[in-house]
């Protein structure tokens, strides 16, 4: 349990990834009570720095024994990191807030996202999980749905960035505009097909059945923030050139009628939410909108008439912030405020 302080001790793990940069950005620009941050990464990174408020801090080698007198550590190295990590983080007495699936569907974990669940924090042991990117921004915008009208069925498709993907996938879009534009040849590393000027249906691995673990994670990680097996949800998701903001068309079936008008009067009175809907204008969410922003963007929203009650809806927001970063930090303000 987080005692209440008038500041923290801080960790950043996996700092000087794609994640871990935008932490401690965040961290920064929201001035967090951090009376002193610690920055993890690998051996690689040994004898960098990275600034925060102006000064910089060496970057220090992960390891089993380095959590004592760290009061709340955000973890963004990879799922093996967390799973090997994030429990002796725990023992030394430490909150860990995990951006990696690797504890998102224990039971004992909460799956957080504030503007949704904020009270589940309470019952953590030491590890509360950040959602995947894709499912965070969806849930921030069919809660409030769900509160007014009960979401049935949720329909989505993703069109997510590369930076989802992390550092060495940005590179790589960039590598291959560059080289398909002066007519070279550029061979893909990060993704099994060439990104640029493409789009792949393929996130994470695929499973038995034919979706990928990230369309499965869509699904299960939805229904427990929810709080709500009953909700149904399918999806489809694919990675697009885009660098920053991940997109997403999604189609809701709900129990009671909830026309487009009324969506769009409840999302603007729910927190995270910008309605940006204004189509005969050319106003609607766009990635290059959300990118750097904190808010999930909502446009087309339409009645969809091919089913009792359904809308119809298309949301962006960015993922290396709301998607990741941001919601850790939130999580954390969160814990802060519920300590004692
Ligand atoms: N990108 C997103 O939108 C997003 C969204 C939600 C969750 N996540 C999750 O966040 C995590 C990081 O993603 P990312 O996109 O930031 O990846 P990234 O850019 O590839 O960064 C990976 C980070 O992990 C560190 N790391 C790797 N191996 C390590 C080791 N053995 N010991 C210590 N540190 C190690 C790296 O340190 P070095 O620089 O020293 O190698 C680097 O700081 C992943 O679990 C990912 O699934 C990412």
């Amino acid at each position: 349990m987080l005692k209440k302080k008038k500041q923290y001790v801080v960790a950043v793990v996996g700092a000087t990834g794609a994640v871990g940069n935008e932490m401690i950005a965040i961290l920064e620009q929201r001035n967090f009570p951090a009376e002193k941050l610690r920055l993890f990464a690998s051996e690689r990174s040994i004898g960098k720095s990275l600034d925060f408020h102006g000064k910089p801090i060496s970057i220090e080698l992960l390891a089993e024994d380095v959590f004592e007198g760290i009061d709340i550590a955000l973890f963004s190295a990879g799922g093996d990191r967390s799973r090997q990590f994030a429990p002796a983080a725990a023992k030394a007495g430490c909150v860990v807030i995990d951006n990696s699936s690797a504890w998102r569907m224990d039971p004992q974990v909460p799956l957080v996202v504030p503007e949704v669940n904020p009270m589940d924090i309470m019952s953590h042991k030491g590890i509360i999980a950040n959602p995947n990117c894709s499912t965070i921004q969806m849930v921030v915008v069919l809660k409030p749905i769900h509160d007014a009208a009960t979401i049935k069925r949720v329909v989505v498709t993703t069109f997510q960035s590369v930076s989802g993907t992390g550092k060495k996938a940005m590179d790589e879009l960039m590598q291959q505009t560059t080289d398909l534009l002066n007519f070279k040849k550029s061979n893909p590393v990060v993704y099994p097909h060439q990104i640029a000027f493409n789009c792949l249906p393929h996130i994470d691995q695929f499973l038995d059945g034919g979706y990928t673990k990230e369309e499965i994670k869509m699904v299960n990680e939805t229904k427990k923030i929810l709080g709500d097996d009953s909700v149904k949800v399918t999806a489809t998701t694919v990675r697009v050139p885009v660098f920053r903001s991940h997109a997403e068309a999604i189609n809701i079936e709900t129990e009671k009628k909830l026309s487009a008008d009324d969506a769009r009067a409840v999302l603007s009175a729910a927190p995270g939410i910008i309605v940006f809907d204004a189509p005969e204008k050319n106003i609607y969410p766009l990635p290059t909108l959300s990118d750097g922003k904190d808010e999930v963007y909502v446009g087309r929203v339409r009645n969809d008439d091919t089913i009792e009650n359904g809308l119809n809806l298309w949301i962006a927001a960015d993922n290396l912030r709301k998607g990741a970063a941001l919601n850790a930090v939130q999580i954390a303000e969160t814990l802060i405020k519920q300590s004692k």
